[in-house]
């Protein structure tokens, strides 16, 4: 288990890096990450390098016992290089060109500024490839790079007639004959937003995402013929949803995530839950990095910056571990005295001395240090799945029909609903030839892909417990309805098909064998269904089209079913369903926890334990039903008594 932050040695004289290092090294720490933004001082001037100064800092570092996650510094250009070579910098969607002094405003498709990346890089590779206090490398930082100067249009127009092959193709994919904007020569392709076509808009994300993934896999090349094979590489993904994460991390030893706070104050259990679930199965290692997450608060609210509570980061910083994280790094150590991020959280003060929650983050680390075997060889299993993709994000995201659907927020619905139920889920992108679980929830595959609909078919077919949501299939691969309703492909095993789909304005009451409960925000009105469907909810009075019809419907399959819940159902009527399938599946919730706790069960060498978290400022209680020794206080009970945003490590 690793535990650190983003250290800046290039911010502070070198007088004062020993002291720095002494307070990690007290509060836990035994990892920095270093570099990603200091290009300037690594080559101050083109083609001269500068890496004693950093050789000092690592091996400073190591004589602390703090090993270094080492950057690529590619996200911040320096002066002589963006005055030299302006060409290098994006272009934003206004025309206008980006400027010196922002971070990841670059064209990642410029030969030019690839080349610069390479030389730096190299130096480093060079200079730092097999150093023993260097665990491994973080390319860039944060990709969203886009650009929409000529030459990337032009690529963009080559990416295009690869995929489409011709205009005519492509005309029809995109149903251009709408508005006229059929093309007849490929220089006159642009990018959104000019166009809001959606099949333009989905086909320029896709290439967004293949150009950086590309930038990337030169950056990969450059270190791995240079670094020792113990060194990994990896990229810490952020959560906006710009970009789809899935296409870019070919080459990428894992992925890392950088947790912040976005919505509230404080983390959402089931949002952050998906995060790192969602980062941890990108990559066939199963392995997840925390590579940055707020100490308190952050600066960039629009609205205010709260910090939190007394108990909170320890919460979360378990939550994440629990989950599968590897490593928690807060961002950062300490505020450089200029720069915009001076409001950020840090854990020192401007003063050099600890905040009030260094305490706290020493009892991470502490914590962590002590049950390191036990969270080493384990790993968390969850019974169930979630298939969560980034164009089906994007693609509601972009035309939401209810101002609240928020594609995100539904997925994590779902997963706050298994998490009520005592269980925990995996987050993937599709159904692969292993699957392991016997229930997977569909909250909104949207776009119906060949390859998807076969293996969810084939899951349900082969036995398994099948749950899609709302929106379910309603589109093709390139962003256009399918000339089938909802749920296009799959309505054979569900035996039904929407009539008609809509944005609700107020709840609409749902009553049936699951409950009463209410749908909001979307419902489809679900038409004839076939004989062997059980009707389980139907919407009551208050909406003339959707009163008295089928609102959740289940049909068995073989030994397994399809369940479609047409709604975005209430909390705890998507609880009930998630207990009424588990059941089905056999999957045994060991118990339902209050309203706050989560409960994840973690298993290996080190043992089958399972991780408690109050989340709320409110003491819980949780009935074990058996005693059993909680490993963080060497007590034994069977009576869990959780203090506020307390954690238990049991079993
Ligand atoms: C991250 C970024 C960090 C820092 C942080 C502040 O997105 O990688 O460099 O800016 O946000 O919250």
């Amino acid at each position: 288990m690793r535990f650190g932050c983003a250290w800046y040695p290039e911010h502070w004289p070198r007088q004062r890096w020993a002291e720095d290092l002494r307070l990690m090294r007290d509060c836990g720490m035994n990892t920095v990450r270093i570099g990603e933004f200091a290009w300037s001082r690594m080559e101050p001037v083109d083609g001269r390098f500068a890496l004693d100064w950093l050789g000092e800092a690592i091996d400073l570092a190591a004589s602390f016992g703090i090993d270094s996650v080492l950057c690529t510094p590619s996200a911040t250009p320096p002066a002589w290089l963006t005055s030299a070579h302006p060409e290098v910098l994006a272009v934003r969607a206004d025309g206008r060109p980006e400027v010196h002094g922002m971070r990841c405003h670059y064209r990642p498709g410029s030969p030019l500024y690839r080349w610069f990346c390479k030389r730096i890089n190299s130096a480093l590779a060079e200079r730092f490839g097999q150093h023993p206090a260097v665990l491994g490398w973080q390319i860039d930082n944060e990709h969203w790079q886009r650009s929409h100067d000529p030459d990337t249009l032009a690529r963009f127009a080559e990416w295009c007639r690869a995929r489409y092959g011709s205009l005519d193709a492509l005309n029809d994919a995109w149903s251009a004959s709408y508005w006229s904007q059929e093309y007849s020569d490929w220089s006159q392709l642009h990018a959104p937003p000019g166009s809001p076509n959606p099949g333009l808009r989905l086909a320029w994300h896709r290439f967004s995402t293949a150009l950086t993934a590309e930038f990337q896999a030169g950056q990969v090349q450059t270190l791995r013929e240079r670094i020792a094979q113990r060194q990994w590489i990896t990229h810490n993904f952020h959560p906006h949803d710009d970009l789809d994460r899935a296409g870019l991390v070919d080459g990428l030893d894992f992925a890392s995530w950088d947790a912040y706070a976005v919505d509230g104050p404080s983390f959402d259990p089931a949002q952050l839950a998906v995060e790192v679930e969602r980062i941890r199965s990108l990559t066939p290692s199963r392995k997840v990095w925390i590579m940055e997450t707020q100490p308190g608060s952050v600066n960039w609210k629009g609205t205010s910056n709260p910090t939190m509570q007394p108990g909170e980061l320890r919460a979360a910083a378990w939550h994440m571990a629990a989950h599968g994280a590897e490593a928690v790094l807060y961002w950062q150590w300490r505020s450089a005295p200029g720069g915009q991020e001076q409001y950020h959280g840090t854990v020192v003060a401007q003063d050099g001395h600890p905040r009030p929650h260094y305490t706290e983050i020493a009892r991470i680390g502490e914590e962590f240090k002590r049950l390191t075997t036990l969270l080493d060889q384990s790993a968390p299993v969850h019974p169930v799945a979630v298939i969560d993709r980034w164009a089906d994000r994007f693609a509601i995201k972009h035309q939401r029909h209810h101002h609240q659907f928020d594609p995100a927020a539904h997925v994590r619905s779902w997963y706050a609903a298994v998490q009520r139920q005592g269980l925990s889920a995996d987050l993937v992108e599709r159904l692969g030839d292993q699957r392991p679980w016997s229930v997977v929830i569909a909250p909104q595959v949207h776009l119906a892909d060949q390859p998807t609909i076969d293996r969810l078919r084939a899951f349900v077919i082969g036995g398994g417990h099948l749950l899609i949501g709302p929106r379910s299939c309603f589109k093709d691969d390139e962003n256009a309805l399918l000339a089938q309703r909802q749920p296009g492909p799959l309505s054979d095993l569900a035996g039904a098909q929407a009539d008609d789909f809509y944005a609700l304005e107020t709840p609409v009451p749902l009553g049936g064998e699951l409950g009463e409960g209410t749908a909001s925000i979307f419902a489809e009105r679900i038409g004839q269904v076939e004989r062997e469907v059980a009707v389980w909810a139907r919407y009551g009075q208050g909406h003339g089209w959707l009163a008295g019809q089928p609102a959740i419907i289940h049909r068995p399959t073989g030994k397994g079913s399809l369940t479609w819940c047409a709604c975005w159902p209430d909390q705890e009527l998507q609880r009930r369903l998630i207990a009424r399938i588990s059941r089905l599946a056999g999957i045994e919730s060991s118990l339902i926890p209050p309203d706050g706790v989560t409960i994840v069960h973690r298993r290996g060498e080190s043992g089958s334990f399972r991780v408690f978290i109050n989340h709320t400022a409110q003491p819980q209680q949780v009935e074990l039903g058996a005693v059993a020794t909680e490993r963080l206080s060497g007590t034994t009970a069977s009576n869990l008594v959780l203090a506020p945003w307390d954690v238990a490590v049991v079993g």
